[in-house]
């Protein structure tokens, strides 16, 4: 790999000022200052020093975002805000959400530029489990709770795959539920209630996969997935 490129790849700047940096002779490759930016160079072997800080080349990155509801789950939208302009300051280039979740839902959105790994967790094939916390209006009534459980008839060709349904709470005209399914169809969770005769009014993404919300991360925040957060996915999916 050349040497602007790693640099690059760390975010350490633009192409240019990257350029400018190795020319003054700030970065060093196995103890030798490097000035030219075309240097070849092994990134898992060679230790590179800038500014007197050792690089370990990374190119891949993981966030989780605590997504709000009133922006849109999209990179680039011309007239609403979207989750990407939460992580403007995040490290890696060409982030992206992995999924979507409607503009009025909250909770937890992985945001990475592993393609790989996004289309593990999207695949149809793989059957991750999604859990969510859904309040909603109307009665869930036990055959309710088996429909979802069994499979309801959405709209779609097929019904949906069973889902795992536990009441929190049933008040005279509302209710709270945690239900969690294995597919993304569009707005599933919404439809799925419908479908048993309620309303959803709040939604929120508790999980996904192996990766869980943390409670600490307040509502527009983000962090970097911990070590094992990320080899948990990876390892599970
Ligand atoms: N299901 C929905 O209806 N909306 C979401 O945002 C996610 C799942």
């Amino acid at each position: 790999m050349r040497l602007d490129k790693f640099l690059c790849d760390m975010q350490l700047g633009t192409r240019s000022q990257i350029k400018e940096a190795v020319k003054k002779g700030l970065v060093s490759v196995n103890g030798m200052p490097v000035r030219s930016p075309d240097h070849k160079l092994d990134e898992k072997r060679d230790t590179v020093v800038y500014m007197g800080q050792v690089l370990t080349y990374q190119n891949l990155y993981y966030y989780m975002l605590h997504k709000p509801a009133g922006v849109v789950t999209a990179t680039k939208d011309n007239r609403e805000p979207t989750v990407m302009g939460l992580l403007s300051d995040a490290v890696g280039k060409d982030l992206f959400p992995v999924g979507r979740l409607d503009k009025d839902t909250e909770g937890l959105l992985l945001i990475t530029n592993d393609g790989d790994l996004a289309h593990r967790l999207l695949s149809p094939r793989k059957h991750v489990e999604k859990t969510y916390y859904a309040e909603c209006s109307g009665m869930l009534t036990a055959d309710g709770i088996a429909s979802l459980e069994c499979g309801v008839d959405i709209g779609d060709e097929t019904r949906t795959l069973p889902a795992k349904v536990r009441r929190i709470s049933q008040s005279a005209d509302s209710y709270a539920l945690e239900l969690t399914i294995t597919e993304g169809r569009f707005h599933q969770v919404k439809r799925m209630v419908q479908a048993v005769g309620g309303s959803v009014t709040y939604l929120k993404r508790l999980s996904m996969g192996t990766l869980t919300l943390d409670p600490g991360l307040p509502k527009g925040s983000y962090r970097p997935l911990s070590e094992k957060e990320i080899a948990d996915l990876k390892a599970s999916h």
